[in-house]
């Protein structure tokens, strides 16, 4: 969805605005670019492509300058061109603008600007603030005023940042809607889409907030309220992650590297204080109505969520996907939603908190990244504590969120009595087992997975089933898997099946199927119905399960044998495997995959 990066510092900053767009690539990935204040006046560098690959060609490390802004693009408004990749020019060259988010108003504002005579460079919505700034600036001649007057006139989401020849050792940016993040270094500030940006220069970080915005210089910098002017003295967070957790560290791929570190990153969740959980379940049982709101893959852990409040609490709570969520909510002022997300800046998730807000609803929040737009602005907030997750497909995030609903259920059946203090106890100390189990998993399974993944890779038609909670995590592994090897793969219950799908069976069309253990005899033979049902067609089957049913099966991926309430948590790490190395035999790129962005702040 587009990442920001800007510098100002008393040293040269190419350097550091390069690793900061790299670092951002997560987010966009289709173009990026360059603009620099030097001597000269504004350079800029932009063209399509990866940020290394756009480096060869425009060499964007090698200028010259203390103030700089760069983007990396995922295409909103307009193809993706080199003219239509940011940054943005003024007229006159003296404003350049890079923008994440999206100007709703654009086409009436560029064409009151046309007529005022400027001449548009490209299809973007981003470029008519560049313009509208020269034109303030004319009248004004105060970079600031134009800028917020500027900004008084863009309706939409967005984040800016702006530099301007006439305050050449100055960045000014805003946000509204579309995350922004200042680094606050030695001699040198820092600006980014997140605190990753910039982590490995400064963990001084302060967040923008929703009509605030910014002007940065490298030994100084003040914040102010756009529409009164009024100063805002924002605190700094000092961020505890450190930036060699986000670095590979020997993995071919950040996907493969985060599937690895599921087990440590599902301890941190078990680790978590537990006061956290407990507050979350009480809220649950004070409220009304509850949902669980989340989307795409956090849609699909909130369903899992769902199924996991019913199975231990007896607690029915609907997950909503993040964008229908104002279609079909009627939350009350008595309403709780607990929210699910990795970046805490999905624009869908974020209009959902606004909406229960707006409704006197209350709203609880699990979620990764600090200091994010989420966990700042829900009542309650769970920090999942999973660590930074580099590849767009989320892995290690999802199953850590898993573990913490797992929790606030047991939590939640132990306030309304369904579970003694004992029974509870002997579910959590069963639960301790299952980061060493995925790690078997990790270590048991990988080479035979990425044999089956070489031997099928050539099936174009996936479909994953899964009954019971495995009809969620057969959503989320058909998920993973289209994501990642741009397959078509469809996930979906086993009852399902009958109702429409099974006309598609045949010999070109592969379903993997996730089995309950045979402990949960109804699930298990609903299961095996759904197997037979395939089989009869000639379909070819391939099972993720506990238990070794070889006739049935053309394949098996045995999982090691745990109790049925911890069965569910090792499913998706098989799945996730299996998406990655049919990528990998495909050549895909796996770690950004096309059309793909990690955090989607747009509508
Ligand atoms: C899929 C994936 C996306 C995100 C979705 C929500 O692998 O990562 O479907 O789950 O965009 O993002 P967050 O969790 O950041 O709100």
């Amino acid at each position: 969805m587009c990442g920001i990066a800007g510098v100002v510092s008393s040293q040269p900053v190419s350097d550091r605005l390069f690793r900061g767009i790299k670092n951002l690539e997560y987010r966009g990935y289709d173009s990026c670019g360059v603009a620099y204040l030097n001597s000269s006046g504004i350079v800029v560098r932009k063209n399509i492509g990866y940020v290394d690959s756009v480096n060869v060609t425009e060499r964007l490390c090698e200028i010259e300058g203390h103030v700089g802004i760069a983007h990396t693009r995922w295409a909103t408004h307009g193809r993706v061109t080199k003219a239509n990749s940011h940054p943005h020019m003024s007229c006159n060259g003296d404003f350049a603008v890079v923008h994440n988010g999206i100007i709703s108003n654009y086409r009436g504002l560029r064409d009151e600007l046309r007529m005022q005579g400027h001449e548009f460079a490209s299809d973007t919505d981003s470029e008519v603030l560049a313009h509208l700034v020269e034109e303030y600036y004319r009248v004004t001649e105060d970079v600031e005023k134009a800028f917020t007057e500027a900004l008084g006139r863009v309706e939409g989401s967005y984040a800016f940042a702006l530099i301007s020849t006439h305050e050449p050792g100055k960045i000014f940016c805003a946000r509204c809607k579309s995350p922004l993040v200042m680094g606050i270094g030695n001699k040198s500030n820092y600006l980014g889409s997140d605190f990753i940006t910039f982590l490995s220069y400064t963990r001084k970080v302060i967040f923008l907030d929703d009509g605030e915005y910014a002007v940065i210089c490298g030994d100084d910098y003040y914040t102010k309220k756009i529409e009164s002017g009024e100063l805002v003295d924002k605190p700094i967070t000092e961020i505890s992650w450190d930036p060699e957790t986000s670095k590979k560290n020997g993995y071919p791929h950040y996907m493969l590297k985060e599937i690895h570190e599921q087990p440590n990153a599902m301890v941190s969740a078990m680790g978590l204080d537990n006061q956290g959980v407990v507050e979350l379940a009480r809220m649950i049982l004070d409220a009304d109505q509850c949902f669980l709101v989340g989307v795409g893959t956090t849609y699909y852990v909130s369903l899992i969520g769902q199924y996991l409040f019913s199975i231990h609490a007896d607690h029915f709570i609907p997950a909503v996907s993040s964008d229908e969520f104002t279609n079909l909510a009627k939350p009350t002022n008595n309403s709780l939603a607990i929210f699910v997300s990795q970046s805490g800046e999905t624009y869908d998730t974020l209009n959902a908190l606004r909406f229960i807000k707006e409704a006197g609803g209350s709203s609880a929040a699990i979620v990764n990244v600090m200091g994010s737009s989420l966990a700042r602005m829900a009542d309650h907030t769970i920090m999942q504590g999973s660590g930074p997750e580099i590849c767009v497909v989320s892995t290690k995030a999802a199953t850590s969120q898993m573990i913490i609903l797992l929790q606030a259920a047991l939590e939640l059946a132990h306030l309304t009595g369904k579970l003694s203090r004992g029974e509870k106890g002997e579910i959590e100390r069963a639960m301790s087992e299952i980061p060493g189990r995925i790690n078997s998993v990790i270590n048991d399974n990988s080479e035979f997975i990425r044999g089956l993944a070489n031997k099928y890779s050539h099936i174009k038609n996936w479909l994953w089933l899964g009954r019971g909670l495995y009809y969620p995590l057969a959503l989320e592994s058909a998920l993973k898997m289209k994501e990642v090897t741009y397959l078509h793969a469809e996930g979906m219950s086993g009852g399902f099946l009958k109702h429409g799908t099974l006309s598609l069976i045949d010999e070109d069309m592969y379903t993997v199927v996730l089995v309950p253990p045979k402990e949960e005899e109804d699930l298990y033979q609903l299961t095996m119905s759904s197997v037979e049902e395939i089989k009869a067609r000639g379909g070819f089957v391939i099972g993720i399960g506990f238990d070794h049913d070889e006739d049935l099966f053309d394949e098996i991926i045995l999982l090691p044998k745990v109790s049925r309430f911890l069965a569910p948590f090792l499913p998706l790490v098989p799945a996730q495997l299996f998406a990655y190395f049919v990528a990998l035999s495909l050549d895909r790129e796996i770690d950004k995959p096309k059309s793909l962005a990690k955090s989607v702040t747009v509508p």
